[in-house]
């Protein structure tokens, strides 16, 4: 027969999401996730090499809230419907293994609410998908490069109420979108985690040589090893563009010409 943790145990659990990963979920988390699962900032950005854990963490972060915050809203976000899928899988495969049973009911393939009035949302990348729901204790959104910034605007306002917690994580994927301004930008409203491949004990010297042999420098560069490059349809570089508008900078071109130019390019 099952024995319950005792009272304290549980407190324990509340409080530190890693013992209760690693005792109720027997996950044992690298130390970035600890990071990740144990920081209470209101904003945080992780820059990771694929691979390297983020949506399992994703999933372990938001179980966590939902099962210790009674009838707290969890929203994952993912760039699409395939991803949105996986990540929720990743979700009630924990769930599952609970003991005892924490879900009251699957509504559909998507969301689950769990007995003590808390739900889960895993939602694909339309911004329209995300408008319905109110003051959700906390946002992850998981592949952020690639999810959509009319999709991020839409999130950012449901927090200003809540004032709930928001994680991006992404590998990069270019020097534009929310997830690089973010990164680049965000200034110190942000938690920033980055874990290039190097740093991932799962990930071995022998898969990244091949890996680097396979593909293109800056393609090795951005997938493994955390640093956004110029995407190749990025017509000007991000440097370019910057300088068109920093004052500081005498530019190549006037703001007037470049969109000219992207005009012209595009045509
Ligand atoms: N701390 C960990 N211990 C053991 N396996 C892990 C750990 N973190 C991630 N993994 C495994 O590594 C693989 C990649 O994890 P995933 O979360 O899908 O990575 P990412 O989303 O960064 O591409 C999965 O099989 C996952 O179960
Ligand atoms: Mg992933």
């Amino acid at each position: 027969m099952h024995q319950p943790p005792s009272p304290y145990r549980q407190l324990a659990y509340a409080l530190d999401p890693v013992l209760w990963a690693q005792e109720v979920l027997g996950f044992e988390a690298d130390d970035w996730q600890k990071v990740l699962l144990r920081t209470s900032e209101r904003q945080a950005i992780l820059n990771n090499s694929r691979q390297s854990g983020k949506s399992v963490v994703c999933a372990i972060k938001g179980l966590h809230k939902a099962i210790f915050s009674p009838d707290s809203l969890v929203l994952l976000v993912s760039p699409s419907l395939r991803q949105s899928k996986e990540l929720f899988g990743k979700v009630t495969g924990f769930l599952k293994s609970l003991q005892p049973a924490q879900i009251l009911e699957e509504d559909n393939r998507l969301s689950c609410t769990l007995e003590n009035g808390s739900r889960i949302c895993s939602l694909p990348g339309d911004p329209k998908n995300i408008r319905g729901f109110s003051a959700p204790a906390m946002i992850l959104e998981d592949e952020s490069a690639w999810v959509s910034d009319e999709l991020f605007g839409a999130i950012k306002p449901m927090l200003a109420v809540s004032r709930g917690q928001l994680i991006l994580m992404s590998t990069p994927f270019g020097r534009r979108g929310h997830f690089f301004d973010t990164w680049q930008s965000g200034g110190d409203a942000w938690q920033r985690i980055s874990v290039p491949a190097t740093d991932c004990p799962r990930i071995s010297k022998e898969f990244l040589d091949q890996e680097r042999a396979s593909m293109s420098e800056w393609r090795f560069r951005q997938e493994y090893m955390c640093e956004f490059v110029e995407t190749v349809d990025q017509i000007f570089s991000y440097d370019v563009i910057r300088a068109a508008f920093d004052p500081a900078v005498t530019p190549l071109f006037s703001s007037e010409e470049i969109v000219r130019m992207a005009a012209g390019a595009a045509a």
